[in-house]
């Protein structure tokens, strides 16, 4: 599908980023939709770069868009607006460096190397002439550090960043050219695009260009808005080492790119490190300070690899926090671009709170290259989690993941493909994502509470004890927030040697001594919680549980003279011997003397209590008896109101978690699911629509994520 997305768009010479918001050529977009295309058809990738750079103006800056001119009349502003010198079919400005990068990415996944070889051949020049227009006209004070001169020059047209510079200009209405916004009317919503105010200064500063004939000089002499952005100048520090690289593979001398490279990396290290708030920030010429705003292009210094270790490790602490969180349990996916808890955040608004992939797919390589795998995989897997539920999306809702934007968007597509090599290449095929199920096979039952407690425990005492001992385990390696569980480090502890002794205990257990639905119910879920966590730690599990096919058939606890394995605890006691999704028996069969023990009747709440070691599974939470029927209550408000259900009231459609078309029968079929999820579904939006419309919408399921909830 990413792959047709690209073809789509494709024109014959280069790939408009969207087929209906943006039929230009783009031109950081021409480098991340390269790399791609580098996977698998190295002729589009290559000639997108080249399509580009033929439009390269004579003192080197490759503008950031290049007109099509049987495309024109969609878009403002159009080479009629910008008037730039002998009527070139580009705009006047340009955009993140991207392309060294791109190239030689193109060369290292080549299928034909000679071909690619003669490709780098020819595009070196070019590319060393765009470095060097930037060092010459955009870094007058010799810094090491480039300016801006527009926002759109940043990628981050709207971020929150340049508010605070733009607000600065003062503008004339009398003055200001007239002109027409066509941004709005692609059926994106006002409310996701910038202000009219923003617009009027865009315009501005477009003019002045125009005014001044495009005169680098003069323009710096004139342009209100100058600023040296973290995420340009890290994308050039890549694009420099990256382009040194070329140059010795063609082996040509690469001191000048050299020199460029270490004076821009000590230029971000130095000038734009806010240490008292431990990110990179933009620094402005004008004001001659930093510009205080969290967004998404602090962290990008990762990707220019020029963050000293010590501020990488600041960075990804900040990166870590709910601010920038990285779970959809929580309520979120991958990396916002502005910090969740900063006022002015917006889940929907373009550049200021949804989830872009360029920007995560350059965090991943950063978070990657400095050694932050565990992150860095979490990321990656996300990433790719994202298109295949909603889409290709331009961008994405933070919280729940849905698409917004232009649809069909092709850096979206191509990156995603970029991701999913990797994931192949990286991950020995086991794409559990889409749920292939390959895993070794364990003996049955395996029992994993073999060990001997040291202290007995009275028995009525052995369901509390086992609490105990897991709350210890909790405490430590629990994020109960993230739904996140450090099994490494729980396995070397000695909490875990205590929790696995208690363990011990239960083989002396009595079932019949549980007499309440509610002690049952509470016991029961905290059990399988406790069996999951154990098997995850004993079979080393890496990356998911499907690595093991019978993971829950298998693992067990021998509980007095009884085994229970996870699927009888599940399917034979809390739902009430059902029958398990996909099997053709009940797990108790007839005689089955464990059958006494069954619920009455199944409670569908308790599937948001029971975990399974994934990540689209609920949180783990522990469950008593005197409780239980608020705590499932909250288990299930949590999960209907996470991005395991999600409303799309504009295109009458519901995506809900897997786990409410496995277990269908529990809510009572179809329409039951519906009207479980309504009535935990907070007030809002969603709700409305889905109390009128709910006979009316299309119900999807959501592709289950079974990596492991590290
Ligand atoms: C928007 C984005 C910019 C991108 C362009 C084309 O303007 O802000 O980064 O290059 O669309 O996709």
């Amino acid at each position: 599908m990413a792959k047709k997305v690209l073809d789509a768009n494709w024109t014959g010479s280069y790939t408009k980023p969207s087929p209906r918001l943006y039929p230009h050529q783009w031109n950081w977009d021409s480098g991340f939709i390269a790399i791609g295309y580098a996977h698998y058809n190295q002729d589009h990738a290559q000639k997108e770069i080249e399509s580009l750079f033929r439009a390269q103006w004579p003192h080197g800056m490759v503008p950031q868009i290049v007109f099509n001119p049987h495309a024109l009349g969609n878009y403002f502003p159009e080479p009629d607006f910008w008037r730039v010198p002998e009527g070139r079919p580009t705009s006047g400005i340009t955009m993140p460096p991207l392309h060294a990068t791109a190239c030689l990415h193109i060369y290292q996944h080549a299928r034909h190397r000679e071909q690619a070889r003669d490709f780098l051949q020819t595009m070196y020049p070019r590319l060393l002439a765009s470095h060097r227009y930037l060092y010459k006209y955009r870094d007058p004070e010799r810094s090491g550090l480039v300016y801006i001169r527009h926002p759109w020059e940043s990628g981050l047209d709207n971020s929150p960043t340049w508010d605070g510079p733009l607000d600065n200009i003062e503008i004339d209405k009398k003055t200001l050219p007239d002109y027409e916004r066509k941004d709005l009317k692609h059926g994106v919503p006002p409310a996701q695009r910038p202000s009219d105010a923003h617009y009027d200064r865009y315009v501005h500063l477009v003019d002045l260009f125009r005014r001044h004939q495009y005169d680098e000089e003069s323009i710096y002499h004139e342009c209100p808005f100058l600023i040296q952005d973290v995420l340009f100048n890290a994308v050039l520090s890549r694009a420099n080492r990256d382009l040194v690289e070329i140059g010795k593979t063609l082996g040509l001398d690469t001191r000048e790119v050299e020199e460029w490279r270490d004076q821009t990396a000590s230029g971000i290290s130095q000038r734009l490190w806010c240490s008292d708030c431990n990110q990179f920030e933009a620094f402005d010429l004008i004001q001659r300070r930093l510009i205080h705003t969290p967004t998404v292009a602090a962290f990008m210094p990762l990707f220019g690899g020029t963050a000293s270790p010590s501020q990488a490790e600041r960075l990804y602490n900040y990166l870590d926090t709910v601010g920038f969180c990285a779970l959809h349990q929580g309520n979120c996916f991958t990396v916002p671009t502005y910090d969740m808890s900063e006022k002015g955040y917006d889940p929907h608004n373009y550049w200021r709170g949804p989830i872009w992939i360029n920007i995560n797919w350059m965090l991943f390589r950063g978070l990657a290259e400095y050694g932050y795998k565990q992150k860095a995989d979490s990321l990656k897997r996300d990433l790719i989690q994202l298109p295949i539920r909603f889409g290709f999306h331009e961008y994405f809702d933070s919280r729940v993941g849905k698409g917004y934007g232009s649809d069909q968007f092709s850096w979206t597509a191509a990156l995603f493909i970029d991701l999913i090599y990797d994931y192949y290449r990286e991950d020995g095929n086991r794409l559990w994502a889409i749920g292939s199920r390959k895993g070794r096979r364990l003996e049955s039952p395996r029992i994993l509470n073999t060990v001997d407690s040291l202290t007995p425990a009275p028995q009525k005492n052995i369901a509390s004890t086992l609490m105990a001992a897991i709350v210890d385990l909790r405490t430590r390696y629990f994020d109960i927030h993230r739904g996140r569980v450090d099994y490494a480090s729980m396995k070397e502890s000695p909490e875990y040697l205590a929790f696995t002794k208690t363990t011990g205990l239960l083989r002396s257990f009595d079932v019949a001594q549980l007499a309440t639905p509610d002690e049952k119910t509470a016991f029961w879920i905290d059990l399988y919680n406790a069996l999951v966590i154990h098997g995850i730690v004993e079979l080393n599990i890496k990356a998911s549980v499907q690595e093991v096919a019978n993971f829950f058939k298998s693992v067990s606890y021998q509980i007095g003279e009884f085994v229970f394995s996870l699927d009888d605890i599940e399917h034979g006691i809390l739902r009430a011997n059902a029958r398990p999704p996909y099997a053709i028996f009940r797990v108790f069969k007839i005689h089955d003397r464990r059958r006494r023990f069954s619920l009455d009747r199944v409670d569908p709440r308790i599937h948001f209590a029971v975990v399974c070691g994934s990540r689209s599974c609920p949180p783990i939470r522990f469950y008593k008896p005197e409780k239980v029927d608020d705590q499932l209550n909250l288990a299930a408000r949590h999960f209907v109101n996470s991005s395991e259900v999600i409303a799309l009231p504009e295109q009458h459609k519901v995506f809900l978690s897997q786990i409410f078309r496995w277990y269908e029968r529990d809510f009572g079929g179809r329409s039951g699911v519906l009207d479980f999820v309504l009535r935990f579904l907070d007030e809002g939006e969603e709700a409305t629509f889905l109390k009128r419309h709910a006979h009316l919408v299309t119900v999807n399921y959501l592709s289950y994520d079974w990596n492991l909830n590290h």
